[in-house]
């Protein structure tokens, strides 16, 4: 939640036509996403303590969003059935990111984009290095978040076009930071 508000809100304006969102935790994008835009919403979560703080969200504001258990890693959809994908702060967490942005690519429509807040790798190789030290301690304190992934260059590397840009988030430690966000089209993304 801290000090993401208002980039949640300029993000997900760009949703549109069939959504799906992944890792949605407790749904704190949903207050963010215009109906009018919206023809479906589908939020994937594989927790079930998430999955259930979400459900209550959900009713609480009267959403007609469906959500399905399923991990980024296998998604239970068919190809080319997305125009939007939307993943906010997940790829730190996932343990496959390729094989979670192989899957991405596999449900976008060759005309769709992923839309992403996340935070990654730092420039700086002074805390670079001190985000690789930390890794384990920061996973097991953050529900398994990898403070040092470099999660654009992943996207690039599984064929994806990133336009991202870095924005501060002083709300959270250096160690998670910076924080990125964008969309990145996939007109030949690698399939795991
Ligand atoms: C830091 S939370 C972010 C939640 C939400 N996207 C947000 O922006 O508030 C990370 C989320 O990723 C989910 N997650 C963890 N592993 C996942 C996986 N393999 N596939 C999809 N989601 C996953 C967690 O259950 C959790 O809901």
């Amino acid at each position: 939640m801290a000090g993401m508000r208002r980039g949640r809100r300029a993000l997900l304006a760009q949703a549109s036509g069939r959504v799906l969102e992944i890792g949605a935790g407790t749904g704190l994008n949903l207050a963010h996403y215009l109906d009018d835009e919206i023809d479906e919403l589908v939020l994937a979560e594989p927790e079930p303590a998430m999955r259930e703080r979400l459900t209550r969200r959900i009713r609480r504001c009267g959403s007609h969003a469906a959500v399905v258990d399923a991990p980024a890693e296998a998604l239970p959809f068919a190809d080319e059935s997305f125009d939007t994908v939307v993943c906010t702060l997940v790829l730190c967490t996932v343990n496959a990111p390729d094989r979670a942005l192989s899957e991405i690519g596999r449900v976008l429509r060759p005309d769709g984009r992923l839309l992403f807040i996340e935070h990654v790798r730092a420039d700086s190789p002074t805390l670079a290095y001190l985000q690789d030290r930390l890794l384990e301690p920061w996973r097991r304190f953050a529900s398994g978040c990898r403070c040092n992934r470099a999660t654009v260059e992943l996207m690039r590397a599984c064929g994806f076009h990133v336009d991202a840009r870095q924005s501060p988030w002083h709300a959270m430690p250096p160690i998670v930071r910076p924080l990125v966000s964008g969309r990145a089209t996939c007109e030949a993304v690698i399939r795991g």
